[in-house]
């Protein structure tokens, strides 16, 4: 069928024509902002789940509910390689320049940019175009302590934010790859401008193991924060996913097609998107059936095998490559860390280092002790079609 008006969006980040079986996530974003807006205490949400199912997804469509009720945004997706610090300075500073228009937030603003500034001094911020020409107030946010900083700079935010009449929502992407001690410091940051009734929420996505939180952050971060598990779609919101954005174009799809789609992607959003993509270019005409699905298959896979699973496989050294290989020979998983050590004919104990990086690198995680598994939905799969010949 006509490929301008294709509804699906296969690709990272991208706005699905139909959000489908997200209603509870999305209402308890909702409820948060709302209640946070009364000046009540609210629970953020951590977003944890695997590649590919729709949580940077979610965290924009929260950045949107946000701004739509009149909070400033900043989202940031941390990137493994820098600071947390450095991804917040610009971040800020932009917030509190919009602050600073407003007459009667003018006060609390300037003592914000202060602490900022006492903040970017501490840690050494390479400021570049977003110099703040204020000095800094001693005391304030310059410790060199993250958790006493970062909850310094919040508090300050939060006045400036509140004198405003406005809030401000913080959204984190890939939050596995901040440290302990960036993720602990910012639950407590939240944790103080929630007691104090500061309109400032936090809201985060990543994959299942995110940084083990220790000391007060973990405690906090149970009482602050709801861990919804972003998973795979159950069989009737997939099929919705499919069908809905089909009909909106005022075509169809029959019943067949529609379960052999859901029974191939198992349920999973970014392998929804592809499918349905392919299936529509590929049909003659409505309504779309099965007789299209090898076709569109094999698109669909060639696609992901070019891309959302290349670029995986791409950043792993030859040594992690023969790890997450030696997985794969063994089935679907999760595998248990010593069945690969034996696959690959070596120790446990050797082992230890290579497998960390590969966690550090997010492409596998430990969903219990002793085991692993892939972040990435079938890729185990892959891996057979492409890196293992017997
Ligand atoms: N609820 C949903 N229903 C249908 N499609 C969805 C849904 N959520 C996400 N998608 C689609 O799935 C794909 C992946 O979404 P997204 O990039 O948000 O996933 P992610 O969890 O952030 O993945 P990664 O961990 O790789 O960053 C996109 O093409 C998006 O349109
Ligand atoms: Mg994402």
């Amino acid at each position: 069928m006509d490929p301008i008006r294709n509804p699906f969006a296969p690709g990272a980040g991208s706005q699905p024509p139909e959000l489908a079986g997200r209603e509870d996530i999305i209402r308890a974003a909702d409820t948060a902002l709302r209640r946070v807006l009364q000046g009540r205490p609210a629970q953020s949400e951590m977003l944890l789940g695997l590649r590919g199912v729709g949580k940077t997804v979610l965290l924009n469509k929260i950045e949107q509910l946000a701004e739509d009720y009149g909070y400033l945004t900043s989202f940031i997706e941390a990137p493994e390689d820098r600071n947390l610090v450095e991804l917040l300075y610009p971040r800020v500073h932009q917030v509190l320049r919009q602050l600073s228009l407003v007459e009667a937030a003018r006060a609390a603003t300037y003592r914000a940019m202060r602490a900022l500034r006492g903040f970017a001094a501490v840690f050494k911020v390479s400021v570049g175009d977003f110099d703040v020409s204020v000095d800094p107030e001693p005391g304030v946010a310059d410790s060199g302590n993250l958790e006493f900083d970062v909850t310094d700079l919040f508090l300050k935010v939060g006045e400036a934010a509140r004198a405003a009449g406005r809030g401000w929502v913080l959204l984190i992407d890939e939050v596995q790859y901040l440290s302990p001690d960036e993720l602990g410091a910012l639950i407590v940051a939240i944790h103080r401008t929630n007691q104090k009734a500061l309109p400032v929420l936090l809201f985060g996505a990543g994959l299942p193991a995110i940084a083990a939180l220790s000391g007060d952050a973990k405690s906090y971060a149970e009482r602050l924060f709801v861990f919804p598990k972003v998973d795979a779609l159950s069989d009737v919101d997939a099929a919705d996913a499919i069908r809905q954005p089909i009909e909106d174009e005022g075509e169809a799809i029959n019943r067949d097609a529609l379960e052999r789609i859901v029974a191939l992607t198992q349920g999973y959003p970014y392998y929804l998107q592809e499918w349905g993509y392919q299936a529509w270019n590929v049909s003659d005409g409505s309504p779309i059936t099965a007789s299209c699905l090898d076709a569109a298959g094999a698109a669909a896979l060639r696609r992901l095998d070019e891309g959302f699973f290349k670029v995986r496989i791409d950043r792993l050294t030859p040594k992690e490559k023969e790890y997450v290989i030696a997985m794969a020979r063994l089935g679907g998983g999760p595998y248990r860390s010593a069945d690969v050590a034996d696959m690959l004919g070596e120790k446990l104990t050797t082992l230890g280092p290579r497998r960390a990086q590969i966690i550090a690198k997010g492409m596998i995680y430990s969903p219990a002790h002793g085991d692993i598994a892939f972040t990435v939905p079938m890729f185990d799969e892959y891996l057979r079609r492409h890196w293992i010949r017997d």
